[in-house]
């Protein structure tokens, strides 16, 4: 694969300040997000009250830990414009989330926010290797959804040619990368597969695609799949990380140089990892819930938000920013098999190991007699013959590295659900109650 390292004199100064200027400029900016929150939404002025707590409490970083977290109900019961901090008529572009239950979470940016969102984007696509003059396939999906425009300006920004396609039409994105001949693709991993499946039925040879990185996010995915698509497409594979309730896209980036975590564009975003029980902060290098709260976002600041994303974090390497460790899963996607904890990541590791099935699954819960039980449904790559022996070799490996039992069914190719964008892991089909 080829270098495309940025040259050093193109990064933003601040990615590659000391520690001690990053820190200062935080603290300056954590006050006047604290105080902004407080006294523009009703909501953060009633919970600091309540636990006694005020902006100007806040003399170093540490004590960010005095103030409440934000979570994900938070947002639903101000439901829909609620935690503004500023008059709608100054929010220039709302997005949402679906949610699976009740009502969405909506989220506000003001013109300025839609310009620092764009500018953290620009910056993680220059950090994944791509350059000012790059064509880009943006498909990740255009919408309420954040990824597609959230991609685009910052695409924009860097000054790249932009391909907004969208999600899904397969077939249309394999046409459309062959004709413009891009050399970045933003898309969900997941859906990138799908794109790889495409290549192959269309009797073309990825690796000999115009694509020279992609830059994968919104889902989980494991250093077995990045292996996976960087051989298929002979391309780079990077992990872009972010959520709505924080900006979207571009909170974290992976440096294609190092590939060894996210760095977290800490000049916007304040990380924290708390122990997901007591709430309490823990050291840098211990695995726990990462916490966010955003330092120059005007329309909705979000103080010490709950992200439920499992990770550790960790010091710089190619940028002084700290970094974030590959996300393996959230706390509302582990499954609790007769007591082991599984993250669908795991099921991912193992499968990939198993040459004669594809990358594609869905996980399976069902309740048998008392018991709970996990069937993994995954494809094999066109030889039915060799089924048998792919589904106990699979069920050789869940069991000795994860730990678990699972029934492995292996369907023809295209049996399991393609995703055009979030892959939908797990099926629970245990009795509800
Ligand atoms: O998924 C924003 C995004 C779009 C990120 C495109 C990257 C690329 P939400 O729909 O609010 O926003 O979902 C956020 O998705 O809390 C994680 O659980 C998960 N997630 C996002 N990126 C990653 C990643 C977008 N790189 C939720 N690795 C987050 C693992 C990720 N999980």
């Amino acid at each position: 694969m080829i270098d495309l390292t940025p040259p050093r004199d193109t990064l933003d100064p601040i990615e590659v300040a000391s520690r001690d200027e990053i820190e200062a400029l935080q603290l300056e900016r954590l006050k006047w997000s604290l105080a902004h929150a407080y006294e523009n939404v009703p909501f953060y002025r009633a919970k600091f009250d309540a636990a006694g707590v005020h902006p100007d409490d806040l003399k170093s970083l540490k004590d960010l830990a005095k103030f409440p977290f934000t979570v994900k109900s938070d947002l639903r019961d101000n439901y829909p414009f609620g935690l503004f901090a500023v008059p709608r008529e100054r929010i220039s572009r709302l997005h949402a989330s679906s949610g699976t239950t009740g009502k969405p979470t909506v989220v506000g940016y003001t013109a300025k926010d839609i310009d620092t969102w764009a500018t953290v984007v620009a910056r993680s696509i220059r950090a994944s290797g791509g350059k000012p003059g790059d064509i880009i396939h943006v498909a990740y999906g255009y919408g309420l959804f954040t990824g597609g425009l959230g991609a685009h300006y910052g695409a924009e920004k860097l000054g790249c040619t932009v391909v907004p396609v969208s999600g899904g039409m397969t077939e249309r994105q394999v046409t459309l990368i062959e004709d413009f001949r891009p050399s970045v693709i933003m898309v969900t991993p997941s859906y990138m597969l799908s794109i790889l499946d495409q290549y192959r039925a269309a009797g073309l040879d990825p690796a000999q695609s115009p694509l020279k990185v992609g830059i994968f996010g919104a889902e989980p995915w494991t250093n077995a799949m990045r292996q996976e698509i960087e051989q298929a497409f002979n391309m780079h594979a990077v992990d872009i990380y972010g959520l709505s309730e924080v900006i979207g896209p571009g909170v974290a980036n992976e440096c294609v140089e190092t590939k060894d975590g996210l760095h977290i564009w800490e000049d916007h975003f304040y990380p924290e990892i708390i122990n997901p029980e007591t709430g309490e902060p823990v050291e840098d290098g211990e695995m726990g819930e990462l916490v966010f709260t955003t330092l120059t976002k005007e329309g909705m600041p979000i103080i010490r938000y709950r992200t439920r994303d499992l990770t550790r974090l960790l010091p710089g390497t190619a940028r002084s920013m700290r970094r974030m460790e590959k996300v393996t899963g959230r706390s509302d996607d582990m499954i609790i098999l007769r007591g082991v904890n599984v993250f669908p990541t795991q099921i991912e590791e193992q499968l990939l190991k198993c040459k004669g099935l594809a990358p594609h699954f869905q996980i399976e819960l069902t309740r048998e007699g008392r018991m709970d039980a996990l069937t993994v449904h995954c494809e094999h790559m066109g030889e039915a013959g060799s089924a048998g022996a792919s589904a106990k070799e699979l069920a050789h490996h869940i069991k000795s590295v994860v730990g678990i039992t699972a029934r492995i069914e292996v369907h023809e190719p295209e049996g399991v659900a393609r995703s055009q964008g979030k892959a939908q892991r797990v099926v629970d089909n245990r009795p509800k109650g």
